[in-house]
Parts: structure tokens; C-alpha cells; sequence
């Protein structure tokens, strides 16, 4: 299995294969740009979940792909969901998941985000002063956890990071106990960012957690039945990148919470784990049809059919990936390219460097790692539809999200 790429990948007389499938026979049946799921890794990475915590509830944070096809395979591996609009949490009822395995949360959440976290009988995350009146008003029937900001700075890009003192998520600790002390609360929630690749800040945060709870017991006579700690694990993008395998890391953050509640004496929580990147990101890779390639001193360009539109993050977090010809993966490399998309601005870059064999007009581009917050996050920029999805296993590849038309687009205009 080729690095990065998913665990189905192959490659078959020197073109890239994914569920047993060549790329080129995917491209050719569904078009480019186009995002490709690996049934096996995304299961392997719910397994992972499952086995590492088998008493916690996991959830798949739906903002990472907000997706009724992979919502179905992950509530057949057992798990629930995390949303945090009503756009997700339609997503997940359509996909058959039962309220009690939802939790809704978001920071400021409308009438209407509330009234179908009750009726869907979700469970709730209070993000603000009055979100608790708000819920109970509404008839909230699950649990009810309280989003605590424990003052701990992530490593992880400015924009996920969400932790930290002065974070727009969560309530401070005093705040916090004030909610608790109006009584219903059955549970803490955390969550200090997105993309972690060190198990030390996750530490901490269990650690100020644990704190925390004795100190509601201390000051309110209460303490947490269910502790929900997000999500956050990241993935490689890039070879060189540090690997946290995602059993270890839950089996860490499993010892270090059982650790953590037994030095303050507290009884054992019921776990919440919500991760979205480390369930979806590694399982998928986009594969683009190589347009224009225009050799300039310095660099070369080479264009594809997509960029900024359906990959968002190398603009928005300065985000790296690397990329690789499908049809001639073996091939040896003989220059450094910059990977551009087809948008009307000099941003819309991919990859500022990858080294690649020569790149000609026709070849399909892949790039791995990108099942996470890209077409979840993509835009119409220039009128142009969004991608198609598909998942592939066992030779077999299904349309799980069709190919936007520009009469899609226009289906919106009026007047
Ligand atoms: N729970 C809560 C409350 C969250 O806010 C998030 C992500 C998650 C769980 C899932 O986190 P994950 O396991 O995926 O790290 N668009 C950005 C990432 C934003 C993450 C937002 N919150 C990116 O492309 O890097």
C-alpha cells in the first residue's frame, strides 16, 4: 500500500487502483474532480475507535463530511454523530441514527437548531448562558452537557484551535459552575482544537478536567456522569509528517481520564469521543484531470479541474498536501510542480511543490487526504459545481453524493 493513501490502495501495472478499482476506470465513469472513499480504511479507523474505547459512545463529527452514505456505514460500525447545525442533524436522522446516539452543540445555536435537537431527542451542549433555559424551554429529553474552555493553547493552526482563554466556544469555569448550578446538567463537554498530532495538550485538558470536576463537586455537590472530549486527532498529510495512530491515541485517552478521575476521587465517567478528520480524512483522495501545463522560469503550473472550490484548506489554514500521477505512480520524478486549480486568482494554489514525473495534459492528478473539511467546506467560486463522492470496496464503487450541475446552480436564482 502506497504511503498516505488509502489501505485499499494498490498499484496495478503502474497506475494507482483504490477498492481494487483503477482510478482511471473511476474518473472515467463518474468524471473529475472527483472524492474517493475507502469503505476499508474508514471502517478500519471506526473499529479503531470501537476497540480502543469499546464503553464510549463515538460519535463521527458530521462537519467533516456531512454525508448520509458514510453517516450509515459508521452507524452500522456502532456509532453516532456530533452536529452542530440543523443541516447536520438532518443528515444524520436521514441516515437512520436514533436521537439518543446524537449530540448537538454549536455556539450559538437557533430556535429552530434546539427545537430539533428535542424532538430528535439528542443530547445538548450548552455553549452559552441562557443555551440551558433555551433547551429546557424546548423540551430537551437527552443529556445535557455543559462546554467548558480550559485555557490550554493547542499546537494547531490559529483558526482550530479552541481552547484557549478568550475562545468564542464554551463557557469559562466560573460561568460554567454557574450553569451547573441551575441544575439538569448530567455531563462536561471539551473540545481544544482540530488536527493534533501530539498527545500532550490532550493531556493537560483531561488533567484541568478532572480538576474541574472536583471542583463542582466541591462547590455544587455535583459531578459529571458523562464527559465528552471531542475530537481533535489529526492525520498525515504529508510523509514526513508525525503518525498518531488513532488506537493509541484513544487508549491514552482513555488511561489518562480513568488516571485523571481517580486522583480526585471521582467516579468513573461515561466517555464521548466526536471525532470528523481522524475517521474520514485519510480514508479518500480527489483525483483531478491535468489541463494546462505552463512551464514559467522558476516553477511549472500545472492546472486541474478543481482547486480552491472544492479544497479550501491550503488557503484557509495554509494547509499542505502532496500528490501523485494515478496513471504513472511508479514512474521516477523529474521536477518540482506547482499544483494550481482553475480559479480566477493567484491563491488558488493546491500544492506550492511536489515532485512529480512530467505532467501532461490528460493525466489524472490524486491527491491523498482529502476526505476531511474540503468538499464539506467547498464553495460554487466561479459558477463552478461541486464535486462527486464516491466509495469504493471489493472492486465495487457507489455514487454516494452526485456531481452539482450548473442547473443546480441556477435552480437558485430568481427574478
Ligand atoms: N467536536 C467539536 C465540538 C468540534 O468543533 C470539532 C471540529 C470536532 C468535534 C471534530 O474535530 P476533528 O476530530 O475533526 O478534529 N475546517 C478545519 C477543521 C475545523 C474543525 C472544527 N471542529 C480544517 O479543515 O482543518
Amino acid at each position: 500500500m502506497p504511503d498516505l493513501f488509502p489501505d485499499s490502495a494498490s498499484v496495478q501495472d503502474g497506475e494507482l487502483a483504490v477498492g481494487g478499482i483503477p482510478v482511471s476506470s473511476l474518473a472515467e465513469e463518474f468524471g473529475t474532480p472527483l472524492v474517493v472513499y475507502c469503505r476499508e480504511s474508514l471502517q478500519a479507523r471506526a473499529r479503531a475507535y470501537r476497540e480502543a474505547a469499546p464503553s464510549a459512545r463515538i460519535l463521527y463529527s458530521v462537519k467533516a463530511f456531512p454525508n448520509v452514505a458514510l453517516l450509515r456505514l459508521f452507524a452500522d460500525e456502532g456509532l453516532g454523530a456530533e452536529v452542530s447545525a440543523l443541516g447536520e442533524l438532518e443528515f444524520a436522522l436521514r441516515a437512520g441514527i436514533p436521537g439518543d446516539r446524537i449530540v448537538v452543540d454549536g455556539n450559538n445555536k437557533s430556535d429552530e437548531e434546539i427545537r430539533g435537537a428535542a424532538a430528535a431527542g439528542a443530547s445538548f451542549v450548552v455553549d452559552a448562558p441562557d443555551d440551558l433555559a433555551r433547551a429546557q424551554a424546548a423540551g430537551i429529553r437527552g443529556d445535557v452537557l455543559v462546554r467548558v474552555t480550559p485555557g490550554i493553547d493547542a499546537e494547531t493552526h490559529d483558526a482550530i484551535r479552541t481552547g484557549h482563554t478568550g475562545s468564542k466556544f464554551g463557557l469559562p469555569p466560573d460561568e460554567a459552575l454557574e450553569v451547573i448550578r441551575q441544575g439538569g446538567v448530567t455531563g462536561l463537554h471539551v473540545h481544544i482544537g482540530s488536527q493534533l498530532l501530539d498527545f500532550g495538550a490532550e493531556r493537560m485538558t483531561v488533567e484541568w478536567l478532572a480538576a474541574f470536576a472536583a471542583r463542582c463537586r466541591a462547590e455544587a455537590g455535583w459531578t459529571p456522569r458523562l464527559v465528552d472530549l471531542g475530537g481533535g486527532l489529526g492525520i498525515r498529510y504529508l510523509a514526513d509528517d508525525s503518525r498518531l495512530e488513532v488506537r493509541d491515541f484513544v487508549r491514552a485517552l482513555v488511561a489518562s481520564t480513568q488516571d485523571a478521575w481517580r486522583l480526585h476521587e471521582l467516579p468513573e465517567p461515561e466517555l464521548i469521543l466526536e471525532p470528523g478528520r481522524s475517521l474520514v480524512g485519510d480514508a479518500a483522495l480527489t483525483v483531478y484531470r491535468v489541463g494546462v501545463v505552463k512551464p514559467l522560469r522558476g516553477t511549472t503550473y500545472v492546472a486541474v479541474d478543481g482547486g480552491m472550490s472544492d479544497n479550501p484548506r491550503p488557503q484557509l489554514y495554509g494547509a499542505r498536501f502532496t500528490a501523485a500521477l494515478a496513471g504513472r505512480f511508479d514512474e521516477p520524478t523529474d521536477g518540482s510542480y506547482t499544483v494550481c486549480g482553475k480559479h480566477c486568482e493567484s491563491g488558488d494554489v493546491l500544492i506550492e511543490r511536489v515532485a512529480l514525473p512530467q505532467p501532461r495534459r490528460g493525466d489524472l492528478l490524486v491527491l491523498p487526504s482529502t476526505g476531511a473539511y474540503t468538499l464539506g467546506m467547498a464553495s460554487n467560486y466561479n459558477g463552478v459545481p461541486k464535486p462527486a463522492a464516491v466509495l469504493v470496496g471489493d472492486g465495487d464503487a457507489r455514487l454516494i453524493r452526485r456531481r452539482e450541475t450548473v442547473e443546480d446552480l441556477l435552480a437558485l436564482e430568481s427574478g
